[in-house]
């Protein structure tokens, strides 16, 4: 069987990442999302609602692939919970050419840390390209309209 882990702060869970999440589970037997414990930002959604949000967002919009889904928080390096998974590949998505370089970085730093786990990269579907969790962060901080931004789970969220 194979694992794969796909890390991330998730706050909030966007459409392109759920559209990673989806080419992602179609690809590996099982897909791990694995949700950051301390973004580095004060949260827009506590960690047990990033959870559950994307648990939502998976069974709502992913029909069957969403049996290979699972979201578990983590601490500490992503390689150690790649390890403690038993996962080969992380997955990360690349929106434009300026993910690249810090991607890049991070992924043959990983690899140092962790030569048996690889990275790959989904591009990110072209409508979900111009999306960031921050701009989305920002712009419900200030009551604005996120509901096509985002899955239905976190819209509820936020409007809730
Ligand atoms: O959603 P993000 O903020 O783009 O995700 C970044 C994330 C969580 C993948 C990255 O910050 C990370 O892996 N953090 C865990 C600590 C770690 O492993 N750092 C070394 C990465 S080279």
């Amino acid at each position: 069987m194979t694992t794969a882990l796909y890390p991330g702060s998730f706050d909030p869970i966007t459409l392109g990442h759920l559209d990673v999440i989806e080419r992602a589970a179609g690809v590996f037997d099982k897909l791990v999302v694995g949700v950051l414990v301390n973004p580095r930002k004060s949260p827009l959604l506590p960690l047990d609602e990033r959870i559950e949000s994307i648990r939502e967002a998976a069974s709502e919009q992913l029909g069957d692939l969403a049996r290979r889904v699972e979201v578990a928080s983590f601490d500490g390096l992503t390689v150690d919970f790649a390890r403690r998974l038993g996962a080969g590949f992380i997955v990360r998505g690349l929106r434009a050419v300026s993910d690249f370089e810090s991607e890049l970085q991070m992924a043959h730093t990983n690899r140092k840390l962790a030569p048996n786990v690889d990275t790959i990269f989904f591009m990110t579907a072209l409508e979900h390209a111009y999306l960031s969790s921050s701009l989305v962060k920002e712009i419900a901080g200030f009551g604005g309209d996120v509901s096509r931004m985002v899955p239905e789970s976190v819209a509820r969220r936020l409007s809730g």
